[in-house]
């Protein structure tokens, strides 16, 4: 059985690949902090792997001590990764130079796994051309509109040098399913009967469904392929009202639809940032967070997906979202 370390085991992306890695049969090594939580990880074949990402000659000391016991990667997942901060400065560290620490390290204690597969993000690349909406394409240049997307695209740019190591990375777009925190917020506004909109133009959005997105990240971490990046998606584009029609549908609930323009979400979000900035925190609504929202082309290419690992989603936004709210409802989020 071969071994596979996943880092972020606790997170929401992370605690359904420990499943599916258990399901296909790995030593499955779950990446986690002394305060990380266990909650969905209680599975007995669980061993945990409590890595220190900040200092480069820990994480090596810890890779040293798993060789001398006889446990060596044969894939590693590198998964964990800060989506919120309070201080632009923590994704860089956490995104890249924690990324970049683990790296060096596996290199200089000659722990270098068959694969290692870096979960980034769509935000990396940003969105697509607003005019005209075409998808972005694996060769476009990135241009990330938020500090997260630029942290992302600065850990990739550290694993392409790489021209040995066998790295591979993973970009999904939106992922969705049960346990996810940001959109259960928009999946709860709507179940209150509100329906939120910003700015007066549509948005053209894409998504994965979480069990759709570990299965393909396992079939790519054991595949023959090394070297390459992939945008993730379930191969469909959706309009945002599409995505509240179909919430809607499934929570059998009626809403009230209320859209602000897109200067006043801006100038508030800049004002909060400016009065929170004072104290050195980041407000929910922040100027990154609006060039998310106004970005109006969420579309990429996902052709290779179909071709190099013959992927084809299981789940549209129709069945993933009902059986998301379906968990959200029986945990009693909802
Ligand atoms: N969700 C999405 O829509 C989406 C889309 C594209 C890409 N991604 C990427 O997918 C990955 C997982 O995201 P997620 O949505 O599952 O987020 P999540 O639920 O917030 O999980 C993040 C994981 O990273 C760990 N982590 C954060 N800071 C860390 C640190 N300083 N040291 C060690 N571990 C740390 C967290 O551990 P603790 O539990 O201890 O905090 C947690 O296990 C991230 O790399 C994210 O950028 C997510």
């Amino acid at each position: 059985m071969a071994n596979i370390l996943i880092t972020g085991s606790s997170g929401f992306i992370g605690s359904f690949l420990v499943e599916e890695a258990l399901r296909k049969n790995f030593n499955v090594y779950a990446g986690v902090r002394k305060s990380s939580s266990r909650v969905y990880l209680q599975d007995p074949r669980i061993r945990f792997a409590e890595i220190d990402f900040t200092d480069k000659n820990q994480i090596k000391q810890y890779l040293l001590d798993q060789q001398k016991a006889g446990v060596k990667f044969d894939y590693i997942i590198h998964n964990a990764g800060l989506t919120k901060a309070r201080k632009k400065e923590d994704f860089y560290a956490v995104n890249c130079t924690f990324t970049r620490n683990f790296i060096e390290a596996l290199i200089e204690a000659g722990c270098v796994p068959l694969k290692f597969v870096y979960i980034s993000s769509l935000a990396a690349y940003g969105p697509g051309d607003p005019v005209s909406m075409k998808p972005v394409m694996l060769d476009d240049k990135p241009k990330p509109v938020d500090e997260y997307g630029r942290s992302k695209l600065e850990a990739e740019k550290f694993l392409t040098s790489l021209t040995d190591f066998p790295w591979l990375i993973i970009r999904p777009s939106g992922v969705y399913g049960p346990r996810e925190k940001d959109y259960f917020v928009y999946f709860q506004t709507i179940s209150r009967g509100m329906e939120p909109y910003i700015g007066y133009k549509p948005q053209i959005l894409t998504f994965i469904y979480v069990r759709d997105l570990v299965r393909l990240i396992l079939d790519a971490a054991v595949s023959g392929i090394v070297r390459k990046a992939y945008f993730i998606t379930d191969g469909k584009q959706y309009d945002s009202r599409e995505f509240a029609e179909i919430t809607k549908k499934h929570l059998h609930k009626k809403t009230l639809k209320i859209t602000l323009p897109l200067g006043l979400v801006g100038g508030v979000a800049m004002t909060l940032e400016k009065i929170f900035g004072i104290g050195g925190k980041m407000p929910t609504l922040n100027t990154d967070k609006f060039n998310i929202m106004k970005s109006t082309n969420w579309t990429c290419q996902v052709d290779e997906l179909q071709r190099d690992f013959s992927f084809r989603a299981d789940y549209d936004l129709d069945k993933g979202v009902k059986e998301a709210l379906e968990w959200y409802k029986k945990e009693g989020w909802l």
